[in-house]
């Protein structure tokens, strides 16, 4: 890869990819969602310059961090958080534990919208809880979400939770207005939390806009918690804390006590500066990558090879590839891929049943590298065809 990753980086660890694709002696590996290119220099420079201080001891949190929180999404997204409590958390996956856990009891209902991000289904079945299918549906116009049966799923007295993906992993969905009212109306009507993953809302690719699901659901009665951070949009899973963002007192203090009660608030010295810098400059990095991103999404519309098709792409730097017409069940595709294509991608039925038939490409990578990708995918197609 152009991008030097070092050697235990995920996305090219020897071990996960021998237990995923077989092997990573030629495999082009875009299947961890991160960008896989230089991040944002100031970024770079304050984790630098942080090292460079010589003393990595205990750190109180500077209020400022939260306010070039807010200052980004005025700007970014005309949303300027007023009312609402914002808490820190160590990660997205940290910050939906605590809540199925504060908020639902052993044994309760919570929706899931499937093919979605692997963790959820996960995060729920470690809590005893029971994961509630509301599937995406496929229309000629791209993925939907299927609102009948959600508000079937929602009135069902078990059932506490949503976990909403927005913008959507893998399907790249950026949800409309209209489409969260409806969600905000389903689960204010039957008393359903929604926890509004918005982890990849920077990362909305005009002319979509991301609308905060706090804005949709002022003044509706909904209980919600939404879940933010630089951590996607910045590449920064491996330092940076996010944040938790809700109108409820209830929640939050819930939330805090949890998390004093496990020491989740430690403080990590990097993690503190480059937060910060990501917020207060790093925009026009990301402005240059959201580009790259649209460049190379038309890359794949325009050169991948019959056979194969990409979803419209509203939001998140992950390109959802349509393999069905190949004709290959699910663990076959994940072979040929791997083995015919030496590529290394996440296979669609990784997200539940209905991404069998489709695999997730990682598209924040230099352009040369998805030459490269579909370069892969059309002689694999070729060999196919012989
Ligand atoms: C929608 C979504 N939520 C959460 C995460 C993971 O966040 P964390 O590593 O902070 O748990 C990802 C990672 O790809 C994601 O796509």
């Amino acid at each position: 890869m152009p991008l030097q990753l070092p050697m235990n980086a995920q996305a090219t660890d020897p071990a996960s990819l021998e237990r995923h694709f077989g092997g990573g002696e030629g495999l082009l590996p875009l299947w961890i969602a991160e960008p896989y290119l230089d991040l944002a220099p100031a970024v770079v420079a304050a984790l630098q310059e942080r090292a460079d201080i010589g003393w990595y001891g205990y750190e109180v949190r500077p209020e400022s961090a939260i306010g070039e929180f807010w200052k980004w999404t005025s700007i970014r997204h005309d949303w300027t958080g007023a009312g609402l409590a914002t808490i820190v958390s160590p990660s997205v996956g940290t910050s939906i534990g605590v809540l199925i856990d504060q908020l639902t009891e052993p044994g309760d209902g919570v929706i899931l919208q499937p093919p979605v991000f692997t963790d959820f289904k996960s995060l729920i079945t470690a809590a005893k809880r029971t994961v509630v299918r509301n599937p995406l549906e496929l229309t000629d116009d791209g993925y939907r979400m299927n609102l009948d049966d959600l508000a079937k799923k929602a009135a069902d007295p078990t059932t506490r939770a949503l976990i909403l993906c927005s913008p959507h992993n893998p399907v790249g969905r950026v949800w409309t207005v209209e489409e969260l009212e409806a969600v905000v109306a389903i689960c204010a009507r039957h008393d359903v939390f929604v926890i509004a993953d918005e982890i990849h809302g920077d990362l909305t690719l005009p002319p979509a806009t991301f609308v905060p699901f706090a804005e949709v659901a002022k003044g509706t009665g909904v209980s919600w918690a939404a879940l933010h951070g630089p951590i996607k949009t910045f590449g920064l899973a491996g330092v940076c804390d996010t944040l938790v963002v809700t109108d409820d007192d209830r929640v939050a203090k819930l939330f805090e006590t949890r998390s004093s009660q496990l020491h989740l608030t430690r403080n990590n010295v990097f993690g503190i500066a480059a937060f910060e810098a990501a917020y207060r400059s790093g925009a026009s990095w990301l402005d240059d990558m959201l580009e790259l991103v649209q460049a190379n999404q038309a890359l794949l519309d325009a050169e991948l090879p019959d056979g194969i098709e990409v979803a419209h792409l509203e939001g998140t730097y992950l390109a959802w590839l349509d393999f069905r017409s190949l004709r290959m069940d699910a663990r076959e595709l994940a072979s040929w891929l791997a083995e015919s294509a030496r590529l290394g991608l996440s296979p669609g039925h990784w997200f539940g049943r209905e991404g069998a038939g489709f695999a997730r490409m990682t598209i924040a990578a230099p352009p040369e590298q998805i030459e490269d990708a579909i370069a892969r995918l059309q002689n694999a197609v070729a060999t196919l065809k012989r």
